[in-house]
């Protein structure tokens, strides 16, 4: 599919100040993404890009300085990439939420309400005190939450840690995800891959796909999500739990 490009110029003003700051070379970013990463910094969120902390398929994610409108030393900016097509497939899970009823479904579309969809899904998550980052502000493909970690290094994925007391994070875990539930919220991603350790706690991160409760696949991503995170437990930690008991105490 050939790439609409923004007919709005970027002012050179702009452009040079987000170049200073990101410290990037000329490309990197395509100019709408250079606008929205402009808006973060004029909004207090950030104030210099420090580093790259993962490159994805999906999506990259910096660290940066936080502005001044932060009452922290860091931002995380999550960064939707525009010419992904594996967004295609994420139409199923717009489609069927009655948040997003007659918006339209096509690549560029879904990946602007992507990142509106995590950072309401990750306020959703902080009013309801489940352990995620905070968001902060988003902006076109451009997120801004909180840093998981400490002294701006990014905290380990689930995957990547040893964890001293399996036992509690897996229950907390699963508070985690009936604290969301409550809220109305399932996550529909959870696995080692989107879980965080900091001090021995778990954080839920990656929530773009995160479904209503009135979605009709909702019951069966919170299944799936169930069945994931039990396995990987089983597997590495030897700890069993009955599926179908998590999934109505997560329900109750
Ligand atoms: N708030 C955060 N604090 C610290 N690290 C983070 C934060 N958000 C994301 N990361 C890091 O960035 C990585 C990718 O983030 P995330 O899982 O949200 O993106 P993704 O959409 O899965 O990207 P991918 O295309 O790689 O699948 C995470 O595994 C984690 O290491
Ligand atoms: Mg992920």
């Amino acid at each position: 599919m050939a790439r609409r490009v923004s007919k709005r110029k970027m002012p050179d003003r702009d452009k040079h100040r987000v170049n200073e700051r990101w410290k990037i070379e000329e490309g990197v970013f395509d100019r709408k993404t250079m606008m929205n990463i402009e808006k973060v910094f004029t909004h207090g969120i950030a104030s210099r890009m420090i580093h790259i902390i993962s490159k994805g398929k999906e999506a990259d994610v910096y660290l940066a300085d936080a502005g001044d409108k932060i009452n922290e030393m860091y931002v995380v900016l999550k960064i939707f990439n525009q010419e992904n097509t594996s967004f295609k497939r994420r139409t199923e899970y717009v489609k069927g939420d009655p948040r997003f009823d007659g918006v339209k479904a096509n690549v560029t579309s879904i990946i602007r309400i992507w990142c509106r969809k995590e950072y309401g899904n990750l306020k959703i998550a902080e009013e309801a005190q489940v352990s995620a980052p905070k968001p902060y502000y988003f902006k076109g493909n451009v997120l801004a939450m909180q840093l998981i970690g400490d002294d701006g290094v990014p905290s380990p994925i689930l995957k990547k840690t040893e964890l001293e007391d399996p036992e509690k994070v897996i229950d907390e875990i699963i508070e985690n995800m009936k604290r969301l539930y409550s809220a109305g919220l399932v996550h529909g991603d959870i696995s080692e891959y989107n879980i965080l350790i900091k001090d021995n706690m778990p954080f839920l991160i990656d929530i773009g796909q995160g479904v209503s409760l009135g979605h009709p696949k909702a019951n069966e991503f919170l299944e799936r999500d169930v069945a994931n995170i039990l396995y990987y437990f089983k597997k590495v930690y030897g700890i069993e739990k009955n599926q179908e008991k998590v999934v109505s105490q997560i329900k109750s």
